[in-house]
């Protein structure tokens, strides 16, 4: 393995190329524990936790994983068309560093997206086969009915896939949203095919007002994360898709 210097962990953390990296340490902006790093060529026998940057201390970390409370009107798109992207919330050396969602959540829905730079980790958790089940509260725009939930349970038909797709699990809950008393449904899922949970409400005769990711196996949302809030995963929250 090639030594660790300043120029390669500075661009394997997403500040450009390692020219670009020189210029930024020649330039005087990279700190180490408080003191102006000026040699983009030292090297470093361990690699320290952080490291400051043009006065911002950033992780020094390459492999990212990321939990990103994410609010409506915002698409989980590198090219986002219509709203502003997801990426548009993080900082843009995480896209230096190749970072993509894990599955998609629509323009329209919020709540918990993953992301990372580590395709393994993201191919494992959008695999059907590995079992990692979704659940979205929704709010319906028509009363929720024993027959709705029923046929859920049981497998509905969409359009254009091959086999009928079933909830996992429904619970009725009436929780506070915004501060109001508001019926919810929440829904589990194995899938995560297009539109999915707006697509069964609808295919049983009701309509998704709202949807809101609230957890991807045994990962809660963080709800301290404030709309467009984002951290990186702990090694426990990491170690439940192990
Ligand atoms: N199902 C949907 O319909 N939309 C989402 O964003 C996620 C699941």
């Amino acid at each position: 393995m090639p030594a660790l210097t300043l120029e390669r962990l500075l661009s394997g953390i997403g500040f450009g190329s390692r020219k670009e990296a020189r210029a930024l340490v020649r330039m005087g902006l990279v700190e180490l524990d408080g003191k102006v790093l000026e040699d983009p060529f030292v090297e470093f026998e361990t690699r320290p936790e952080n490291i400051t940057v043009n006065g911002e201390e950033v992780p020094t970390v390459e492999k990212l994983y990321v939990m990103l409370h994410k609010p409506t009107d915002v698409e989980c798109s590198h090219n986002a068309r219509d709203h502003q992207s997801v990426f548009a919330l993080l900082p843009d050396r995480f896209t230096a560093m190749g970072i993509q969602t894990v599955g998609r959540l629509d323009a329209d829905s919020s709540g918990m997206i993953l992301l990372s730079n580590q395709g393994d980790f993201i191919h494992k958790l959008e695999s059907p086969k590995k079992g990692f089940l979704k659940r979205y509260r929704v709010t319906l725009a028509r009363p929720f009915t024993e027959a709705q939930k029923a046929e859920l349970l049981k497998g509905v038909m969409l359009k254009d896939e091959r086999r009928p797709v079933f909830a996992r699990e429904i619970v009725e809950e009436r929780v506070a949203i915004d501060g109001v008393e508001t019926d919810t449904v929440v829904i589990t899922i194995g899938e995560g095919l297009y539109h999915q949970v707006r697509r069964m409400f609808a295919a049983v005769g009701n309509h998704v007002e709202t949807l809101e990711r609230i957890s991807i196996g045994n990962l809660q949302l963080d709800q301290s994360l404030g709309l467009g809030g984002w951290r990186f995963l702990t090694a426990e929250e990491l170690a439940l898709f192990a």
